[in-house]
């Protein structure tokens, strides 16, 4: 029974909640292009902006929740990586610059041009974290290192983590640092918890629902690799 409702609550959610989100949405952006009051355009711009981080809570929950029942399956395919990485800059650029931040990628030579794996979840992944160093970083760099994780130097890994490359397969190794507030040791174990959120950066006005690096750790262990914060 207690699945059942699960079922019925997640096809509400997905359906109705998306096909009501979309008039939302639909509407304000063509009242925005109708003659308006500067107080009238501010409003319905609010709206819109809303409607869009509401529309994107939803999928966040979803995936979540089928995450945490094991519902959620990848969709292996062929895809080009470096793409994966050029998409991510160019949707976190814009709020980087507003923010005055400098943003800088660095992929390494040997980076292979395509792979196989779940391209629409590995961008969401890198974009969560991504997402994170612009939001809690006021001033200064965020840099994005991109490599093939080479075994040997198995020192760059955490005790717990050896990847072993094998027939063709490789690990892929995303490095995401920031020159924002960092996060508290203390806090470190825990941020990966839906709904928790570190003391040192947050706050009301940061926005955000502490949902992104519990899906993150999810993607991550379903694609076989490790996720990791180290903080200063
Ligand atoms: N780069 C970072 N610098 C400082 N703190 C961070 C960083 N990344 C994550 N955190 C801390 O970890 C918490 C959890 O991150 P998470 O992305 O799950 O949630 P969120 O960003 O608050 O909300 P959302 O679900 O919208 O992403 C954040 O609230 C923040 O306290
Ligand atoms: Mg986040």
């Amino acid at each position: 029974l207690a699945i059942r409702a699960r079922n019925d609550f997640r096809a509400v959610m997905n359906h109705e909640m998306r096909t009501l989100m979309h008039a939302v949405i639909a509407l304000s952006s063509l009242l925005l292009e109708t003659e308006l009051s500067p107080d009238q355009r501010a409003m319905i711009e609010t709206v819109l902006k809303s409607s869009n981080l509401l529309t994107t809570l939803v999928d966040d929950v979803l995936d979540l929740s089928r995450l945490e029942d094991g519902s959620l399956e990848l969709e292996i395919g062929p895809f080009n990586l470096h793409e994966v990485f050029r998409e991510v800059i160019n949707l976190i650029k814009p709020i980087a610059s507003i923010k005055k931040l400098s943003m800088n990628i660095n992929m390494a030579l040997d980076l292979p041009t395509y792979s196989i794996g779940d391209k629409k979840r590995l961008m969401q992944t890198i974009l969560n974290i991504v997402g994170n160093a612009v939001k809690f970083t006021k001033g200064g760099y965020v840099l994005i290192k991109a490599s093939v994780a080479n075994p040997e130097s198995s020192r760059d890994w955490r005790p717990e983590f050896h990847p072993a490359s094998c027939n063709g397969h490789f690990y892929l190794r995303v490095q995401v640092t920031d020159s924002g507030c960092g996060i508290l040791p203390q806090d470190i174990p825990f941020v990966f918890t839906r709904f928790v959120q570190s003391r040192s950066g947050s706050n009301r006005s940061t926005g955000g629902a502490g949902l992104r690096l519990a899906i993150s750790r999810r993607f991550v262990n379903l694609m076989g690799g490790h996720i990791w914060i180290e903080s200063e």
